[in-house]
Order: C-alpha cells, then sequence, then structure tokens
C-alpha cells in the first residue's frame, strides 16, 4: 500500500474516532446535568471527570489530524454526521438508564478505536498508533465503572 494511501486510511480512521468522542462528549455532559436520584453528586461528579477528559481528548485527536496534514472538523454537523454515538432522548432518563446507555457508548466507540490502533499499524504510524492504545485503556476503565455502577 502506498504511504499515501495508508496515510488517508488512518485520516478517515481517526475522524470516525474523533466523532465519536465529541458526540460521546456532549452526551456525558447532558448526563452531568440531567442526573437524578440518590446517587446525584456521585454521578454528577463522575459524567462531569469523565466529559473534561473526553474534551481534552477530542482536542488531542483533532490536533492529531491536524499534524496528519489535515484539517479538523468544521463543527456540530460534520462531527454528528461520522458518529456513530446517539444523542440522549430529549426527555431526560433514570440514572440507570444513562449509565446503560454510556456503557453502550464507550464500547461502540471502542470498536472504533481498535479499528483505527489497526489501520496505524499497517501504516506504521506509531503516533497514532500510540495515541489509539492511551484512548482504549482510558475507555476501558470508564466502562469498567459504569458497569459497576449497575451491579
Ligand atoms: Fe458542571
Amino acid at each position: 500500500m502506498s504511504s499515501k494511501k495508508s496515510n488517508a486510511n488512518v485520516v478517515g480512521a481517526l475522524q470516525l474516532v474523533l466523532a465519536d468522542t465529541y458526540v460521546l462528549m456532549v452526551k456525558t455532559h447532558s448526563c452531568h446535568w440531567n442526573v437524578e436520584g440518590e446517587q446525584f453528586v456521585a454521578l454528577h461528579d463522575i459524567f462531569g471527570t469523565q466529559y473534561n477528559e473526553l474534551f481534552t481528548a477530542a482536542d488531542e485527536l483533532a490536533e492529531r489530524l491536524r499534524s496528519l496534514g489535515t484539517y479538523a472538523p468544521a463543527g456540530m454537523a460534520a462531527l454528528l454526521k461520522e458518529s456513530s454515538i446517539k444523542d440522549n432522548p430529549e426527555k431526560p432518563q433514570t440514572w440507570q438508564k444513562m449509565v446503560a446507555d454510556l456503557i453502550k457508548a464507550h464500547e461502540t466507540i471502542s470498536d472504533r478505536i481498535v479499528a483505527c490502533r489497526e489501520v496505524a499499524d499497517a501504516a506504521e504510524d506509531d503516533v497514532t498508533e500510540d495515541l489509539m492504545i492511551g484512548r482504549h485503556a482510558v475507555h476501558s476503565k470508564t466502562l469498567w465503572m459504569l458497569k459497576s455502577l449497575l451491579k
């Protein structure tokens, strides 16, 4: 495979991870705002930590795209179009449903991260591969925390 083609593959896979990261950040932020119930303080704080981490990650992913010679998405429309993660329903959910929905979203993005890591590996793009390994570790830890809440 030509290096131009493999670079395009990395860029395409990275754009999908960025879109999912951003949409998951907005979803998590909304959970931070709207969560209710006995666990309010704990969940409000957990979701707060998570959306802040996702915001920082989105910045790093977008800047990796720029380093690869591509523009970052122009705005929400581009991000939503490429994301496989859906917005929250308009009516706020119970905290249990919020957590279950977030678990699904973190599993979805993990699949895209693994796919991007494989493409980066094939392209011998160590920097993107390293970034994906780091992102995979964060989502894996978040999944453990979210799943523990529902036990
Ligand atoms: Fe807040």
